[in-house]
């Protein structure tokens, strides 16, 4: 066995995610090998989240079990919580040898030599950077589809968001250096992309090329081999026509747009500090809608905004009734650490955010089983993602990002995974389809 091992594990956002890849690949460069846990390694990582209380708690009680039988490891925590508690990091938890934000991931080699030096509290929380975490050891998960960041931190001020906090200013990478690895990425096999950014619609190209955001997706989805590209996350208040324009040109950009609302009352959306009204926000919809082609439709919502009045949360409420989402993420608010929200008066009470997150949940599942049940006959292009051997089921997601599980005739036990079929839906429920795949005469 290598003498040197790490174990990492990651919670939080696609972001996090593939920080994580890159935090692989360098370690794996730098001669660890990874190990599958924390018992086996000299050095384990965390790559936290700390966009709601909960998600923060959970690295707690995590670093809580090292406590006793740690001793002989190097324990790091990396990410979002540690460049929000830095150094506090160290009372809580004594036995953290490294706290490191993203915005340093590019001194993580120089910080693991101090560690293996026998370095105590080390640290890399600095903010004040220009640049992006690039690196040529990405360690890839999935074989199909690969993240591309195109742009890290975040410049807006929503008063309930801490990731200006802990992911710093808002930078974008070159266009050259993100088509260069999509074409990379491309050659070995990969045939989708996902372009990251806390919101990558006002990604803006720092060379003379100045591309913007459409001019991007545009360039991405030409690049030969690549079959399918995403993006995440976007912002309304940047989210502008060219982008459909952009998408409807081309059927390689997926059929899906996921653009948080957060509220359905302009009210909440100004004390958010969101940057558009819901007119605003609805003439947005409205471009999608009218788009030449059909795409899904998801978004993000918060519920118990500091001074959310019942009337404001009905309008959340007939909000989704007129968008009819295809699906949506909903969360109570949590109150974050050096946000602007935090000193707002008229918190809502637990019970009440409790209430009316299921009064969303409730009303969201109906409007997804009814507008699932209207996909049934139809026929849609999967890529395949894996296989459920309990239900005798291959896996896959369409383009509108829809879950869409399907039977396939015998063929001997081969994999489908990473192939591109058509699939008729048979059945729908409210997250997901079911399906048997099209036999191409
Ligand atoms: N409390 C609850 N939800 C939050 N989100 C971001 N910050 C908070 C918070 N303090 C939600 C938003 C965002 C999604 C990623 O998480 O809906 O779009
Ligand atoms: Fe969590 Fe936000 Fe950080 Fe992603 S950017 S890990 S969602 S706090």
């Amino acid at each position: 066995m290598p003498a040197k091992t790490f174990y990492l594990e990651t919670f939080g956002c696609q972001m996090n995610a593939h920080d994580s890849e890159k935090v692989v690949g360098t370690l794996m460069a730098k001669g660890y090998a990874q190990v599958p846990t924390p018992e086996e390694a000299g050095l384990v990582l965390y790559n936290t989240c700390s966009i709601r209380d909960k998600a923060e708690q959970k690295v707690f009680h995590r670093l809580q079990q090292f406590k006793r039988n740690g001793k002989d490891k190097a324990i790091g925590v990396l990410g979002c919580v540690a460049q929000q508690e830095g150094e506090h990091i160290f009372e809580r938890a004594p036995h953290v040898g490294l706290v490191c934000g993203s915005a340093s991931y590019n001194r993580l080699g120089e910080l693991l030599v101090q560690i293996e030096a026998g370095g105590r509290r080390v640290t890399g929380l600095s903010l004040d950077t220009d640049e992006a975490f690039d690196t040529p050891f990405t360690r890839r998960d999935n074989p199909h589809r690969a993240y591309i960041t195109i742009s890290e931190g975040c410049d807006k001020s929503c008063a309930y968001c801490v990731v200006p906090f802990t992911r710093g200013p808002e930078r974008s990478r070159t266009s050259d250096s993100v088509m260069a690895e999509a074409r990379r990425l491309a050659e070995q096999g990969y045939s989708e992309i996902q372009l990251l950014g806390q919101n990558v619609n006002s990604y803006r190209d720092p060379t003379p090329a100045a591309w913007n955001f459409a001019i991007l997706i545009e360039h991405v989805a030409q690049i030969p081999g690549i079959r399918r590209v995403r993006y995440t996350t976007s912002h309304p208040r940047d989210f502008g026509r060219d982008i459909v324009e952009a998408m409807d040109a081309n059927p390689v950009l997926c059929d899906h747009i996921h653009l948080p609302v957060q509220s359905g009352s302009s009210k909440m959306l100004a004390s958010m500090d969101r940057l558009y009204t819901r007119d605003e926000y609805m003439r947005r919809i409205e471009w999608i809608k009218t788009a030449r082609r059909h795409y899904s439709i998801t978004t993000d919502i918060i519920v118990g905004f500091p001074g959310e009045m019942e009337e404001d949360f009905e309008a959340t409420l007939a909000l989704l009734d007129e968008v009819e989402y295809d699906s949506l993420f909903s969360f109570q608010y949590s109150p974050r650490p050096n946000t602007a929200a935090l000193r707002f008066e008229d918190q809502v009470p637990e019970e009440e955010k409790r209430r009316r997150l299921t009064i969303v949940q409730e009303k969201q599942r109906a409007i997804q089983i009814r507008r699932n049940a209207g996909l049934i006959g139809s026929v849609k292009e999967v890529l395949v993602e894996g296989r459920n051997q309990a239900l005798a089921q291959w896996i896959g997601r369409t383009s509108d990002n829809r879950t869409l599980n399907f039977t396939h005739p015998d063929n001997g036990g081969a994999s489908l995974v990473g192939q591109y079929l058509p699939v008729r839906v048979t059945r729908s429920g409210p997250n997901s389809l079911v399906g048997e795949s099209v036999t191409v005469v």
